[in-house]
């Protein structure tokens, strides 16, 4: 079985809620209607219940009638709701009139239903942009006990290679956080080793990557990479982690030896944790376009709760894919 069908599988295993805030939108509706058939997820869609019943009638999807449909402007929890953002935010000048309108954005809706237990992840992005799309789960849904910075990884999947677990490898953060600092850069190591083990079933070995291979150059942007290695260890001291490392002594046995002998990831690393979002945007998708390796994700981490952004390219393959992940990461952060 394939990593892909893994997922699926483990979803449909113990099915999890999860809601799609952007119904009306095409690759989305037959998505969700795919997921329900193929019974890898419950799902709840947020909108005009005659809007997106008469949608799917006229692309012929017959398995939305199983979904939840919950209309934004009218519901019974929307009082609920409105007090909860009021509480959660009262200390940011939230009031009831403002609560009250964003409660109406499928976006905010979502979150506030993961926040309250009515959901249990969220998949969106297919027509909204990133920040629009992270704002509401920043602000209600927070991060994970012991960390603060959400960040997003890539399962990389290259064909013909064998580098990283067998042509595997997770690169992190190549989607959220732009300049992180050395405590963040270490949360996003542990952050993104969990995403390996719960969702590409594979045992980390973590390569804190820089310019630099155990002090060949000296400079503050290495330190920082260094400091992070080392707060990472102190996180999770059963961690499998180190740096700094070049990119060609984490992944290339014979230069990992050479340049960092004695290291027990040096060759050997098949999670990729780049110093900052340039580096690690850039990386994946240089990647994926000149090895046509097959990149899977954003996956955010870190977030209490699993929420996950689309590309707005994206396919209804992409998107039922990243539901089946979301749900994996639901039943990862109940155990
Ligand atoms: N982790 C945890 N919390 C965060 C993070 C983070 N990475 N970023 C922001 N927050 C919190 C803030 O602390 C703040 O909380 P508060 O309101 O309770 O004080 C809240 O979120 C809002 O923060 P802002 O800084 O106002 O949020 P903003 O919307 O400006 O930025 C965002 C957040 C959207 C994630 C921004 O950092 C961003 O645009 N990142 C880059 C995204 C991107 O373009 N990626 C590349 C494309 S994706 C791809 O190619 C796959």
């Amino acid at each position: 079985m394939n990593l892909l069908d893994q997922i699926r599988f483990n979803a449909q295993k113990n099915l999890q809620r999860i809601v799609l805030p952007e119904s009306l939108e095409s690759r989305t509706l037959k998505a969700a209607d795919q997921v329900l058939g193929e019974k890898i997820a419950n799902i709840i869609l947020l909108g005009d219940r005659s809007s997106i019943l008469n949608k799917a009638k006229e692309n012929q999807l017959k398995n939305i009638e199983q979904a939840i449909l919950v209309d934004p402007i009218r519901h019974d929890k929307k009082d609920h709701y409105v007090r909860l953002m009021v509480e959660l935010r009262k200390h940011k000048g939230m009031t009831e009139d403002e609560a009250g309108k964003l409660i109406e954005d499928p976006l905010y809706l979502a979150t506030l239903m993961i926040k309250n237990g009515d959901a249990d992840g969220e998949v969106a992005g297919a027509m909204n942009a990133t920040g629009d799309v992270l704002r509401p789960p920043l602000q209600y849904v927070k991060t994970l006990p012991g960390i603060s910075v959400v960040s997003g990884s890539f399962i990389m999947i290259i064909p013909d290679t064998e580098f990283g677990e067998n042509g595997i490898l997770v690169f992190a953060d190549c989607a959220v956080h732009p300049n992180p600092d050395e405590k963040q850069l270490a949360e996003i190591a542990v952050a993104t080793a969990k995403t390996t083990r719960d969702i590409a079933g594979i045992d980390p070995r973590v390569a804190m990557l820089s310019f630099s291979t155990k002090g060949s150059a000296k400079h503050e942007m290495v330190d920082l990479v260094v400091n992070a290695t080392a707060i990472a260890k102190k996180m999770d001291p059963s961690l499998q982690i180190d740096g700094e490392l070049q990119a060609d002594a984490a992944i290339i046995e014979s230069i990992g030896a050479k340049k960092a002998p004695g290291s027990k990831i040096a060759g050997k690393a098949n999670v990729l944790i780049f110093p900052d979002l340039n580096s690690g945007n850039i990386a994946y998708k240089l990647v994926q376009r000149l090895a046509k390796a097959e990149a899977i994700g954003p996956i955010l981490q870190g977030m209490a709760a699993p929420i996950n952004d689309l590309s707005r390219g994206c396919s209804v393959s992409d998107i039922v894919n990243m539901i089946a992940i979301t749900a994996n990461q639901a039943i990862g952060i109940k155990k």
